[in-house]
């Protein structure tokens, strides 16, 4: 018999995407069986005044395994991770963090048998070998980041716990997540959140990649109605279970700057190329996610024009009272 998700643990709450997927799951399940878990951040005031928040290291097994105990876990969101950036720059924390982070969740949802467990995967699993323009679903994970190396181990590891202890894993291939709530910490697609604050606060930016630069992204309603969906979708009808690739919205770096041009008319974009050009550079630009729309009903709402208009009516009225 399938068990019923109950009390959810949220590593990573503070993240970019933790902390306002946090904030959802305790509207659908109720505040206090949303548990949020961070490493050194300070929660926002929305995050710790709606619920249970603790600090943890998800490298330590105990850890984690105390706030299970004392809260009666019987689901884990591992949003926990270091992204491509910040990985590049430090890889053994990199592979530590973001592996013993994931065998640790995924032993403790196995010994207290969880009704479920949802860790993310990223679209830095593509690589080498393998076309970058509609890139299956299914096909060669070559990546040339640590970050890729340890989101296709990931992916692997929680469909082994699928197949060889029955445990009930998800997950699903996130594109560059754009948000208005909570900077991204450190990955490639940072310069698409960045591009909006410095677009409204200095009506210029200096872009990390070039121009012509084209990467899947995503607005945070369509990637928290994505986690979510993938969550309630029934386990009989999935297929694939821990690679997901859930598609959004494609566009060129110039493509973003001219579409904030139309609200921001002297908006002015440079483009100096770092470190992080060549990780985009082995990314899909566009992607095939039929998988996601077949077996759980996957279709994104926003595109490149309501997702801008969106970012800056937020981060407009942000800065006019004086708050960004
Ligand atoms: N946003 C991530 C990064 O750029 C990709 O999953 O590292």
């Amino acid at each position: 018999m399938k068990k019923e998700i109950q009390k959810i643990l949220v590593t990573g709450a503070v993240g970019q995407i933790g902390s306002e997927l946090t904030l959802a799951l305790r509207e659908k399940y109720g505040s206090d069986n949303v548990v949020a878990t961070g490493r050194k951040t300070e929660p926002s005031p929305a995050l710790r005044d709606s619920g249970p928040f603790y600090f943890i290291d998800v490298m330590s097994r105990e850890s984690v395994e105390e706030v299970v105990k004392k809260h009666d876990i019987d689901t884990i969101v591992h949003m926990a991770a270091l992204l491509s950036g910040v990985g590049e720059k430090n890889p053994e924390l990199c592979w530590k963090v973001n592996m013993d982070g994931t065998m640790n969740v995924l032993n403790i949802a196995r010994d207290y048998e969880m009704a479920q467990v949802l860790v993310p995967s990223s679209i830095a699993v593509f690589g080498k070998g393998v076309s970058l323009d509609n890139t299956p679903n299914d096909t060669v994970l070559k990546p040339t980041t640590m970050y890729g190396v340890t989101k296709v181990c990931g992916e692997l590891l929680c469909d082994y716990y699928v197949d060889k202890f029955g445990l009930d894993v998800r997950g699903l291939r996130y594109p560059g997540i754009i948000s208005a709530e909570t900077l991204p910490g450190g990955g490639t697609t940072d310069y698409a959140v960045a591009i909006f604050y410095d677009a409204v606060k200095y009506g210029k930016y200096t872009c990390f990649v070039r121009e012509d630069t084209m990467l899947p992204m995503m607005y945070m309603p369509d990637c928290i109605k994505a986690t979510m969906d993938l969550m309630a979708a029934p386990f009989d009808s999935l297929k694939h279970h821990s690679d997901f690739t859930v598609d959004g919205i494609s566009f060129t770096a110039k493509e973003l700057a001219d579409e904030i041009k139309k609200h921001l008319p002297h908006f002015e974009c440079a483009y100096e190329p770092d470190f992080r050009q060549a990780i985009a550079d082995s990314w899909p630009n566009t992607w095939d996610d039929t998988p996601a729309r077949e077996e759980w009903g996957w279709k994104p709402a926003y595109d490149l024009a309501s997702m801008t208009k969106d970012m800056l009516d937020i981060l407009s009225k942000r800065h006019a009272a004086g708050k960004l």
